[in-house]
This record gives structure tokens, sequence and C-alpha cells, in this order.
């Protein structure tokens, strides 16, 4: 892998993209509307909304199912192999479709096909596919596609080159209420297992009065949630010079006046006592932090390569817990790495019951060529894998529903986020700690900061009735 530098796309470049989307909004056969299939991360979500936004530059509009649509544009993800394969399968069941409506057009981009030889089998392996490219060059959407109409050919573009630093593509935000904004692309850390390092590139942080300007206006359109988006935030400024930190960031940002902000995700290794300061002192962070631990033996640690130990995470995690009590942690938990032993494993579930998540995203390991781990011997028995994530499971809904019994009586500050589709005066919404809550409302409360009185708790939700406006 090259060692790369941040390459700003340049605003003569971003004008040039305008330009392919003005000619190809007028070319007189072109595809009238798309579809964009989402797999993966917020980040990936995120880049959706980017590229609709272009798209519709482009005079598409978005087609209510993807059947119908005029292109059909695929985000992937590569994070773990049944990842992969449900994006491949998807594309592949597309080209059925595609024999009834040959005029469709079918796209595929985002992390997978960034990674090493994937180009290459598109081209061999799916002759139907028309445009591809990476995650480097989504600004070059406007110009790919208006190649593939005009020349009708298949185009594939895929740059080595990741790093780059994109602004002031257009975005067209799913919600009008709560929004993601990038603070920072790629990742240095190379966690031995992890594919996102090779196909994201290195860590390359938006200059900060770029992400204020944005923060700026999505307050003036009245957006009541921001969630701050890299794949290590508390990293954020380390590339730029003049010591920009993430705790420095937040405060700034905090100042706007966006009743609640968020952020994903930290890396334990790079917390700090600052961010830990800001989180307890700074109302208009969300009481919730994301804090993958991924294991709790330290020989499995290190061979992550993640830099920290069992004791310092759950001494980081204490030090949060005295400062601001009221956060709650959530985590990524990864069984079955090569080598762990049934000791490795119950240090896990020992560090899960100590802490007490208040939820967990729990993962089979899953080899991604490239990568480090891939490489290295002891892989675990599938069986013992799944008997391993299953008891991890059972565990964490144990500790949840314990996190859960502490909150029957509170109220709660409630963001409404949508009706439930089954029974139209029940309403949902997440709290400052990240929990979804159940109750009786109305429609006019969406979108719309609540106060709920927690009543009960379901097996992943709270119940609630509404007492009040914020
Ligand atoms: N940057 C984030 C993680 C992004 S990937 C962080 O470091 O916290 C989200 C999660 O996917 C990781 O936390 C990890 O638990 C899981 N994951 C990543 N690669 C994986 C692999 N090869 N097999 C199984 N799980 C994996
Ligand atoms: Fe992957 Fe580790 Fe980077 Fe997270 S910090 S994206 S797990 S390499
Ligand atoms: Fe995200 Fe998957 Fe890429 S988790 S960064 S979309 S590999």
């Amino acid at each position: 892998m090259k060692n790369e530098t941040t390459v700003r796309v340049t605003p003569e470049e971003m004008a040039a993209q305008a330009r392919f989307a003005r000619e190809f909004s007028a070319l007189p056969e072109r595809p009238k509307t798309y579809f964009i299939v989402t797999y993966g991360c917020q980040m990936n979500a995120h880049d959706s909304e980017k590229l609709a936004g272009m798209l519709e530059e482009m005079g598409l509009a978005p087609a209510p199912a993807r059947e119908q649509a005029d292109f059909v544009l695929h985000n992937t993800c590569c994070i773990r192999d049944n990842a992969e394969r449900k994006a491949l399968g998807n594309v592949t069941w597309l080209k059925e479709i595609k024999k009834e409506r040959p005029e469709m057009l079918i796209g595929v981009c985002g992390c997978m096909v960034q990674e090493p030889g994937m180009a290459e089998k598109l081209l061999r392996q799916y002759p139907f596919v028309d445009v591809a490219f990476g995650t480097g060059n989504i600004h070059r959407l406007p110009e790919l596609l208006y190649r593939a109409v005009e020349t009708k050919r298949r185009v594939v573009s895929v740059p080595d080159e990741q790093s780059t630093l994109i602004e002031g593509l257009p975005i067209r935000r799913e919600s009008p209420f709560q929004a993601y904004v990038t603070i920072m692309y790629g990742c240095n850390n190379f966690c031995s297992y992890c594919i996102v390092p090779y196909v994201r590139g290195r860590e390359r942080s938006r200059e900060m009065k770029d992400i204020l300007a944005e923060v700026e206006g999505l307050q003036k359109k009245g957006v009541q949630e921001i969630m701050l988006l890299g794949q290590n935030v508390n990293s954020y400024g380390n590339d730029v010079p003049g010591g920009v930190t993430f705790p420095r960031l937040l405060h700034e940002v905090s100042r706007l006046g966006i009743p609640r902000i968020r952020f994903m995700t930290s890396h334990p290794k790079d917390l700090s006592d600052e961010l830990i300061r800001e989180m307890a002192e700074n109302p208009a962070l969300c009481r919730h932090l994301h804090l993958p631990v991924q294991s709790g033996s330290n020989r499995i640690l290190e061979a992550m390569n993640r830099r920290y130990t069992r004791e310092s995470y759950l001494e980081k995690v204490e030090k949060i817990r005295k400062a601001a009590p009221d956060v709650g942690l959530t985590t990524d938990l990864i069984v079955a790495f090569p080598g762990e032993t049934d000791a490795d494993f119950e240090d896990t579930m020992d560090l899960a019951r100590r802490v007490c998540f208040d939820s967990a995203f729990t993962f089979i390991y899953s080899p991604r060529e490239g990568t480090r781990a891939a490489k290295m011997p002891g892989r675990v028995d599938p069986a013992l894998a799944t008997e391993r994530i299953e008891r991890l499971i059972a565990l964490q809904e144990e500790m949840t529903q314990k996190r859960f019994a502490e909150m029957i009586g509170k109220t709660e500050s409630v963001l409404v986020t949508g009706q439930s589709r089954r029974n139209e005066t029940q309403f949902t919404g997440k709290t400052s700690r990240n929990i979804s809550v159940n109750f009786e409302g109305g429609a006019d409360m969406i979108g719309k900061i609540v106060q709920v009185k927690i009543t009960a708790a379901s097996k992943t939700t709270l119940k609630g009735v509404v007492e009040g406006d914020a």
C-alpha cells in the first residue's frame, strides 16, 4: 500500500462535474429515475445521501422501487463476507429484471468495489454492470454516468488513490430533523482483522471551518440532532496543523445551537480525559458513547492490534462513569478471532458482564483477504463460533434488561422519529442515551423533542407516556 497524502479535490474539478451534471440532464435519451441500495455503516448511508444529491442535480428523480428505476446504484460494504455476498447477490438478481427492461442501467460503488481485484472481477463476471466506481471518486458520478450513457459502454473507474477530501457535494438528506456530518474520512489504525483502511484510505480530517459552516446551515433548517461521523473520531485533527482536537471541535459545534450532538466511532486507545470532560460538561452532547472493545482478552487484543488492554479499557470506563454517570455505553464485540481459546472467550464474557453495556453489536470473525489476521493460524471451528456468539448475545440481553430496569420511572427527553406502521397512535423515538422508546402520541410530535416518562421495557425497546414538550 502506498503512503498516501490527502488530495483535496479542487473547485475546478467540482465545477467540471457540475458541467457534466448539466449536460447529462439535457441528454435526450437518458435515465430519468434512480434507486440507491445501501449496505454497511453510517458512512455509506451518508455517501448515499451525497450520491442521491448528485443524481438529482443530473435531473433524475427517485423511483419508488428498484425494479422500476432507470438507474439502480448499489453502494456496497465489505466489512464481513456476508455483507459482500448480499450485495453481489442483489446485483445478480437485477440481471433478470434487466432482461425485461434492457434500458435499465446498473451501478456498483462503495467499499467492496475498492477491494483489490474487485474491479476486474466485476468486469469479467458481471457484464450487466454498466458503471462502477470507488470510494475516493464518488464526486465523479456525473462524468462517469454521462460517459456510460453517451458511449453506451461500460465505465469502470476505481482509483488507487483513495485519500481524496471532497467538499461541496450536494446532499439529499433522508430526514429533515436528523443529519449526518462527516468530520473525517478513512482510517490509520489497521486493526488486523479489518478491511476499512484498505478500502477507505488514510485518515483525513475536514477543516473545522467547513464542518462548522455545514452545521450552521443545518441549524438554520431546524435540524434537531446531528451525528458527527468518522472511523475514529478521537483522532480528528491529527493530520491538520494547528492543534485542533475532537473535544475542541465538539465544543465549537455545540455553540451553534443544535439541541443534540452525537458522534461515531470512538476508538478506546485515543479516548482522552479532555473528551471525558467535554462529555461531562457539555449538555448538547448526547448521553451515549459507542466504545468498541472487540475482545476482553489481552492476548486477542494484541493480535487484533487494538493497542489497549482490557485493564486500560476498564479504567477508561470507570473514568467516564465517574465523570458522567448518566452516559450509556455500547460496544462492538468479535468472537472466534483466530486463536481465540475458551479462556479468551470467557475474558470477553467477563468484560461484558462487568461493564454492563446498554447494548452490543456482536460479530463472528470473518477473514478478509489482504488483512493480517486472514493469514493467522488457529481458525475457530464454525460450530464453536456459533455457540460462543449465542452465549454472548444471551448475556448481553440480560445486561440490557438490567439497564432498562434502571430507567423505568424516569422521565427522558425523546426525539420523536416516526409513527408505528401497525398502530396509528403509536410513535417511536430515541432518548439522549440512544434507546428506542414507544408511546402514544400524535403526528405533530414527529421531529420534536418531547418528555416521556418510562413505564416499562420490552426486549429491545422502552415504553413510556408523554408528559410534555421539551
Ligand atoms: N471504526 C470502528 C469500526 C468500524 S467496523 C471502530 O474501530 O470501532 C464496525 C465493526 O465491525 C467493528 O467494530 C468490528 O467489531 C466489526 N468488524 C470489522 N471487521 C470485522 C471482521 N473481519 N470480522 C468480523 N467483524 C468485523
Ligand atoms: Fe477498522 Fe480498526 Fe479502523 Fe475501526 S479503527 S475502521 S476496526 S481498522
Ligand atoms: Fe462501512 Fe462497510 Fe465500508 S462498515 S466503511 S461500508 S466496509
